[in-house]
């Protein structure tokens, strides 16, 4: 339910709105238009449907009028006036093609070509270049410039995926606009003076924003390319098909691109209450590894030890047996769903319950618990206007970052305050207060916060308790961001938001997780107590944890897994190897050869979101379909077939939906018949969860025998996923590091770049040292999720660990390094964008 608005909460954010709501009437090229007072010229003609071109006016932007492209002629006015800037007032008269416009049109673009290279037909911008397009509509057929052209560099490396023409640049400063304003980041400026001007960063260093691709967009030039698209297409070879970007809970809308049916690029596609028309370089480029020899194109068969290549129907003969036998005993279990759609999930969890009878399936194949807030789910747009964003434990610049987009305009335009409460110092592109917790305590905090806000609203005491609560009391619309890890901590948050909600508090709760459709799994289904829509199960099944821990002693006979990997993401990474290594029959569906699927009985090569149509439910629960772009290889099956047939196999045909449309139809038919059930209940029953007091290992860090506790930290371009194995990002993507901090750095003999070994309870792991007050005293932050330094070896269930750290001597890291089996994935760099 979409958040209530406060007394004087205003909506708007951008200072292109208008600054009434009073109407008032324009006359544009003989048409008239009533507007709101304050309206751009250039918007209230767009009302009309009359396009006025420009180039350095952005609606996202504030204007700033540079190119005199917009050019108008407004009557009582005696000089032309620029659209882009203009406002219109009652009985405003506006021609937007008279002669004089005309004229002045064909001046701004003499100019503009002055020095232009004029070299379209090797442009990728060719064919959606809007200096070319208003040349053709308004310019003049021929310079009159009779003097050699100034040269500039054609090929600037800006970044890792950026090159800048620096001759095509018309210096309308969109792309350092974008990075100041809706970036907030001010790194990439206008360098030298007049015509020597030119794009560059402030640190003179590389562009490595997480949102740069999009200035390759909005550049209205060629000036601007992205390197993974240079030279591989032409605009009018390509076709499109509307999608959503699965690689965070976001759920971006964008277009894929494609050609003789291969992805070429993804483009946005604006929907202006989820993504606002931007994408991050992470969902954009990920899409190469479709075509990187890791991509599984066949299923395989485990025959003498060995993975050989089978036929579909070989592989689910060999999977169809000892999946039925399990299910015989009920001993059987189901790991999935966070990575498939809304349709493959509700498919999933019918074919665990309907096909195998049992409610051992689960989604959680990370540390993540709960997808949902039980109330007070909070809207994206609820951002915009907050007034006090709180943060619990979520790094929303590396898990979602189109929503750290808005975040970071709420806070710098339009003063938000925010403030993180977790067990390290955060790193936001804005201005934060932070405040040190650690995790298992934040529960604790929220229901202190509630004590004082519920009692005392008169008489506030002291403490950072009570400050916090004064925060609370005096905000006019609070939005809580929490990471669903800490399921005590998300009752205690709800409790919190009940105690504000009322005292008329406007307030409401964002859960940003691991899985780009968490979410969508939670409410599908994918869940051991809970079938679709919520609805408690008589007999709830195990969870993860528990089947992992089945397994692990032999008390589970096989486990199917499909789009997981909780080999790399599932916090206790000892107890997986032991339940991967001990059940007797593990079949997986897969896109990559994963550390999960390399260790299967059966693996099914599945297609990717690209290769298949269906639904994600985002963050907010708003359900988005997209659709198949280009067709599988032969030999990949999507998830629909793959489960569908395994139902057939084990005489239950037609049980399971081979394609998506016929599953939705299932899906939705479930949910009707459910949400009839439930009346008008509106809390959301909680998924059912581990005792945290099964998950810790009790393993004690001693800070004088060279041990650091270990947590966990995402980064956008970590994780194992598709992102591990995609060129397209591999130039962003870090190698494995530790923050650490400087005392432990001194009593370690360790400086930044030196090569430490982290030893735990399930291995060793080496990373490279950074030291850094970010990382609390006796506390190590270890990338999340990176195949090639697995941190879940160090941790327990409970997402925590601890680990001795050892400084490796040159000789070791030889040693190491020609030992090593790690996956090649780049250079990598460690900061883009970030604090570290
Ligand atoms: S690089 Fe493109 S967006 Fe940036 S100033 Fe030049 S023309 Fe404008
Ligand atoms: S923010 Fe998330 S959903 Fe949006 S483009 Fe980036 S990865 Fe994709
Ligand atoms: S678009 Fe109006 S001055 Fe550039």
């Amino acid at each position: 339910m979409p958040i209530p608005k406060g007394p004087g909460v205003q909506r708007s954010v951008s200072p292109l709105q208008p600054s009434s709501h009073r109407l008032v009437n324009v006359i544009i090229d003989g048409n008239a238009v009533s507007v709101p007072e304050g309206t751009l010229v250039v918007e209230a003609a767009k009302a009309l449907g009359t396009s006025v071109p420009v180039y350095c006016y952005h609606p996202k932007m504030d204007p700033v009028g540079l190119c005199r492209i917009c050019l108008v002629e407004i009557e009582k006015m005696p000089k032309l006036q620029i659209a882009c800037s203009t406002r219109v007032s009652e009985g405003m008269v506006v021609h937007t093609m008279s002669e004089r416009v005309a004229e002045a049109r064909r001046g701004v673009l003499e100019f503009l070509l002055l020095n232009h290279p004029l070299d379209c037909p090797i442009c990728d911008k060719g064919g959606e270049c809007d200096l070319q397009d208003f040349t053709m509509s308004y310019g003049p057929g021929a310079s009159r410039l009779n003097e050699p052209k100034l040269h500039k560099p054609k090929a600037v490396d800006l970044g890792p995926t950026i090159v800048l023409d620096e001759e095509r640049c018309i210096l309308c400063r969109r792309c350092t606009r974008f990075d100041a304003e809706i970036a907030q980041e001010r790194n990439l400026v206008v360098v030298e003076r007049g015509h020597r001007s030119l794009i560059g960063t402030e640190n003179g260093g590389a562009y490595t924003s997480y949102f740069s691709g999009n200035t390759t967009e909005i550049c209205p030039v060629g000036a601007l390319t992205s390197k993974p698209y240079r030279f591989r297409s032409r605009p009018w070879d390509l076709g499109h098909t509307d999608s959503i970007c699965n690689q965070c809970p976001v759920g971006c809308n964008f277009r894929i691109d494609t050609r003789f049916g291969r992805i070429m690029r993804t483009f946005t596609r604006e929907n202006t209450s989820v993504d606002d028309g931007w994408i991050c370089d992470r969902g954009r480029y990920t899409f190469n590894y479709l075509y990187q020899p890791s991509r599984l194109r066949q299923p395989l068969v485990r025959r003498g030890g060995e993975f050989v290549a089978a036929s579909f129907d070989e592989a689910i003969a060999a999977s169809a047996g000892p999946l039925a036998a399990a299910a015989q005993t009920g001993r059987v279990g189901v790991i999935g769903g966070g990575r498939l759609s809304d349709e493959e999930a509700f498919s999933l969890q019918r074919f665990a319950r309907q096909v195998l009878h049992t409610n051992n399936i689960d989604h959680r194949a990370g540390a993540q618990r709960l997808a949902s807030p039980a109330r007070y789910q909070a809207r994206l747009e609820d951002l915009d206007d907050a007034s006090l964003i709180l943060i619990f434990g979520a790094l929303t610049p590396e898990q979602a970052p189109i929503l750290d987009l808005r975040l970071r305009r709420a806070v710098a335009r339009r003063h938000a305050k925010l403030l993180f409460v977790g067990p390290y110092r955060p790193w936001f592109a804005v201005p934060c207060n932070y405040i040190e917790y650690t995790p298992g305590a934040i529960g604790d905090l929220m229901n202190q916060l509630s004590d004082v806000v519920h009692h005392g609203r008169e008489e506030k005491g002291d403490g950072f308790v009570s400050e916090i609560a004064n925060e609370l009391v005096g905000a006019e619309k609070i939005i809580a961001i929490h990471n669903g890890r800490d399921a005590d901590a998300a009752g205690a948050l709800d409790r919190l938001m009940d105690t504000l909600h009322q005292y008329d508090h406007p307030v409401g709760i964002l859960v940003v997780g691991s899985q780009a459709n968490s979410r969508g799994a939670e409410a599908a289904g994918c869940i051991p107590n809970l079938s679709p829509a919520y609805i408690p199960v008589d007999d709830p099944g195990m969870t993860t944890h528990q089947m992992l821990t089945a397994a692990a002693e032999g008390k589970l006979d096989a486990l199917f897994i499909a789009g997981a990997n909780p080999a790399l993401t599932y916090p206790d990474g000892l107890l997986v190897r032991r339940a991967l290594d001990s059940v007797p029959f593990l079949a997986v569906a897969e896109q990559l050869m994963t550390e999960t699927a390399a260790v299967a009985d059966v693996v099914f090569a599945a297609s990717s979101f690209a290769e298949k149509s269906g639904h994600l439910t985002n963050l907010e629960g708003r359900r988005q379909a997209f659709k198949a772009a280009v067709e599988p290889p032969v030999g990949v099956f999507s998830d629909l077939q793959i489960f569908s047939a395994l139902a057939s196999a084990l005489g239950r045909e037609g049980v399971i939906a081979a394609d998506a449309d016929a599953a939705f139809a299932q899906l939705r038919a479930a949910e009707d018949l459910i949400r009839r059930a439930r009346g008008g209940q509106t809390s959301l029953p909680r998924p059912q969860t581990d005792d945290v007091s099964d998950l810790h290992s009790g393993d004690a860090v001693d800070a004088t025998h060279h041990t650091l506790a270990i947590i966990p930290v995402p980064r956008l371009y970590g994780g194992g996923g598709a992102a591990a194995y995609d060129p397209g990002v591999a130039p962003m993507r870090p190698e494995p590091f530790a923050v650490i901090h400087p005392d432990d750095a001194v009593r370690l003999g360790l400086d930044s770049g030196d090569r430490v070994q982290l030893s735990g309870r399930g291995g060793s792991i080496e990373v490279e040292a950074k030291i850094a007050d970010q990382a609390p005293p006796g506390v190590a932050l270890v990338l999340a999720d990176m195949p090639q330094a697995p941190v879940n070896r160090l941790l327990d269930a409970s997402g925590f660990g601890s680990a001795t750290a050892q400084k490796l001597r040159a000789e070791e890291r030889l040693r190491g390094e020609l030992g090593s089996s790690s996956v090649a994935v780049g250079d990598g760099y460690a900061a883009a964008g970030a604090g570290v």
